[in-house]
């Protein structure tokens, strides 16, 4: 077990009709309700926040229209309409695009310079405004995490900040708001969760790890059951319900605890692939890891037989990674860029842009070559 620091702020409020509830935890007077483009109207949860939030007093500006893949060009026109209205929080409703705009524009509000600077590490998040969360899409773990990840829409970089600031104060988890999520975003959240999982365990230093090995490995099985169970019947509540937990455990900081280094070279290439392309962030990682495991596969036979045998019956290597693409294909998510219609022959143009993020994020070994080595190995 390496040494390590775990913090983790942010308070959980998770189970059926928590939604209501909302209003009593946002602490000010009034907030930025921060929301997407259309889902939280159609399905309900918007009537219960606002209805929350008026009986508890908490006065609010709304702001909808985050889009999946959020851009920057939308963050600068949020923090001028926050510091108009003086809000003293945010109240973000939605999944990983809006709950990372908000943290963008918590932190922005207080910074005089473009927030982008933060992303390119010209400058670091300092203060940032109180979030709080009512979680309607189950994936990213943004929700119990101090990350986000914003695209900007001139540069095509899709990058990240991290600062504890950005954490949010209180997250409701009321499964039963994901109820309405579609068969598609439920298998992109699913694949985003097991692959923030798997890119620690797959990378860690640390080769004696039972302990984080055993959660990572309940956590994938958890996420790979109660995804067929929803695929089934989609307001399957206990399976709903294991999902949104699991998702959230798997970016909050647990299972990497005692693990040592590890990278995100996945996350890496798929966000370019979401930056050029607009693909969804799960899309992009349901082509990228089978490819990236097929590149690495003699480097990480032990690890892979491991893992198949934990989750798929199998130790051998090669028919653990076709089990993993057959899920994938099973519940909907790609795995070939001919499935999202990207030619082979941009494989070059992604690796360009891939490398910013290699070297923002100091995985110096993907340089632009190996970068298109992986990506030809899911080809
Ligand atoms: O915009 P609306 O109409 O609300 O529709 C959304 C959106 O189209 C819809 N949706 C959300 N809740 C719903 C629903 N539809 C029906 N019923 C509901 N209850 O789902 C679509 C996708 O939403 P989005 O928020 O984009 O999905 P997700 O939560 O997967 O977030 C993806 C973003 O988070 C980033 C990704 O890169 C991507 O930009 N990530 C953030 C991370 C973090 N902050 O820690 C880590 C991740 O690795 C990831 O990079
Ligand atoms: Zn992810």
């Amino acid at each position: 077990m390496k040494n390590f620091v775990f913090y983790n702020p942010t308070k959980i409020v998770f189970g059926k009709d928590q939604t209501t509830n909302i209003g009593r935890y946002v602490y000010g007077t009034k907030c930025l309700l921060l929301y997407g483009k259309a889902s939280i109207k159609q399905n309900g949860i918007y009537d219960k926040v606002v209805e929350s939030l008026r009986k508890n007093t908490v006065g609010f500006v709304e702001k909808g229209g985050v889009q999946s893949n959020p851009v920057l060009g939308f963050v600068h026109e949020a923090i001028d309409l926050a510091r108009a209205e003086k809000v003293d929080s945010i109240l973000a409703v939605g999944g990983g695009s809006v709950i990372d705009t908000a943290k963008a524009i918590a932190c922005g509000y207080y910074y005089e310079g473009d927030v982008w600077d933060f992303f390119t590490d010209k400058a670091a998040p300092g203060d940032a405004l109180p979030l709080y969360v009512v979680l309607t899409l189950a994936a990213t773990a943004s929700e119990m995490n101090s990350g986000a990840v914003i695209t900007n829409e001139k540069t095509k970089q899709k990058f990240n900040i991290n600062a504890e600031s950005l954490s949010p104060k209180v997250s409701i988890l009321d499964p039963v708001n994901t109820f309405t999520v579609s068969k598609h975003y439920t298998a992109y959240g699913c694949v985003d969760a097991m692959v923030h999982l798997l890119e620690g365990y797959f990378t860690q230093d640390d080769p004696a790890t039972p302990l984080q090995d055993g959660f990572v490995e309940t956590l994938v099985r958890t996420l790979k059951d109660s995804t067929l169970a929803i695929m089934k019947q989609s307001d399957d509540y206990q399976a709903r319900a294991d999902f949104m937990w699991a998702a959230t455990l798997a970016l909050n900081g647990i299972t990497t605890a005692g693990t040592g280094k590890h990278g995100f070279p996945n996350h890496m290439i798929g966000h370019s692939l979401s930056a050029l392309y607009d693909l969804p962030h799960g899309a992009s990682l349901s082509i990228v890891f089978p490819a990236w495991l097929n590149h690495y596969v003699r480097d990480k036979a032990d690890k892979l037989a491991q893992f198949g045998n934990a989750i798929f019956g199998t130790s051998d290597p090669q028919k653990t990674i076709e089990a993993l693409k057959q899920f994938f294909n099973i519940i909907g998510a790609p795995t070939h860029l001919s499935q999202v219609n990207i030619a082979s022959s941009d494989i070059k143009k992604i690796a360009e842009n891939a490398v910013m993020l290699a070297k923002k994020w100091g995985l110096h070994q993907y340089t632009e070559p190996v970068i298109e080595e992986v990506l030809n190995a899911g080809a």
